[in-house]
């Protein structure tokens, strides 16, 4: 228990922050109060795929509250996919308009939509007024210009939201340069709706200055921070930690995790493609150990992954965040 007085969000990550994750994760660490689940594109509406919706039922998410977050740009497609949502529990959902790869905003979803305000808007509209639930939205300034976020900013304060997330960069700046904090807060004060800030909170320092330039934020979101830094929640909610536990800690976090997944892909490329993929963040935060990340990175077979990785852990790393 944390008495903040201020949220911590786990961000959506495709490929990283599933259900499967969050329960192994929330059973290591603390500090995150709540996740917002990677997106579900809507399916049209004839039959709901029970796999593409069981990362969000309630059953499976019982450590930390979970929103669903859908991806789409049809609204009675969108209806459809949130009444069942709530149907199953949810309360809140969440609009992707942020998502900024190419092969999806060309198609006039995610970040593809912010050039589009008058579409916004109609969607908005129609989603709305049949939604069972609120709805939040989750952006970024625009596709290609943060000036798109003026015109977005007034479509969102014509229709009752329930807070809106802004992840500061443009949809085609990907993860470019940084997070533009004067954009953020141009946006927020014209906004209407509550806001939570999300982008490049990577250790203590960059949610400092967040925290001290935005005094009225309540909710903050961590995406790759947390990915590179599992401990990065309670180090910024002051939740005490004994140093030379670290290591340990995050060694049976990531053979949890791993056998977790283990016992949900049939093979064995799927699960060392999935474990290298976390490694991908994580293996910065070891200093002085390029080498063994390159060999875990590199292992051609499971057997190999797990022998690096043990000498990663064996030898006693210095963990540096
Ligand atoms: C691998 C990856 C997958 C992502 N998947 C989603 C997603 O499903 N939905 C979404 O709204 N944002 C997604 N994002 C964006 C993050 O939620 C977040 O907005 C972004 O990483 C900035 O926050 P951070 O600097 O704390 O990571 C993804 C980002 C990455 C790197």
């Amino acid at each position: 228990m944390t008495t903040s007085d201020f949220t911590l969000i786990m961000a959506p990550l495709q490929g990283f922050t599933d259900v499967t994750f969050r329960n192994v994760y929330a059973a290591h660490f603390s500090g995150v109060d709540e996740a917002l689940a990677p997106f579900i594109s809507t399916m049209g509406q004839q039959r709901i795929k029970p796999a593409r919706i069981r990362d969000v039922d309630p059953k499976n998410n019982q450590t930390l509250p979970v929103t669903p977050q859908i991806l789409g740009n049809a609204a009675e497609d969108f209806i459809c996919l949130a009444r069942h949502l709530a149907e199953m529990g949810h309360t809140l959902i969440n609009w992707n308009l942020g998502c900024p790869h190419s092969k999806i905003a060309k198609k006039k979803r995610g970040s593809g939509l912010l050039m589009f305000p008058e579409t916004i808007d109609r969607l908005l509209e129609t989603i709305i007024a049949q939604m069972p639930v609120p709805l939040s939205v989750k952006i970024r300034l625009g596709r290609k210009d943060k000036k798109e976020s003026h015109d977005l900013i007034q479509v969102l304060n014509r229709h009752p939201l329930d807070h809106v997330i802004l992840h500061p960069r443009t949809g085609v700046q990907m993860y470019r340069g940084e997070a533009d904090l004067d954009a953020f807060e141009a946006a927020m004060e014209a906004c209407v709706h509550p806001f939570v800030y999300n982008g490049d909170i990577s250790d203590m320092a960059s949610f400092s200055l967040v925290r001290r330039r935005f005094p009225d934020i309540r909710r903050f979101m961590i995406g790759r921070g947390i990915l590179s830094n599992p401990f990065l929640p309670e180090e910024i909610k002051g939740i005490p930690s004994d140093p030379a536990r670290r290591l340990s800690r995050l060694r049976r976090f990531h053979d949890d995790l791993t056998a977790a997944y283990a016992g949900r892909f049939s093979g064995p490329g799927h699960l060392i493609g999935r474990m290298k993929g976390f490694w991908h963040y994580l293996g910065p935060s070891f200093k002085d150990h390029d080498k063994a990340i390159k060999k875990i990175l590199r292992a051609p077979s499971l057997e190999a992954y797990f022998t690096h990785v043990a000498d990663l852990f064996d030898t006693g790393p210095l963990f540096c965040p």
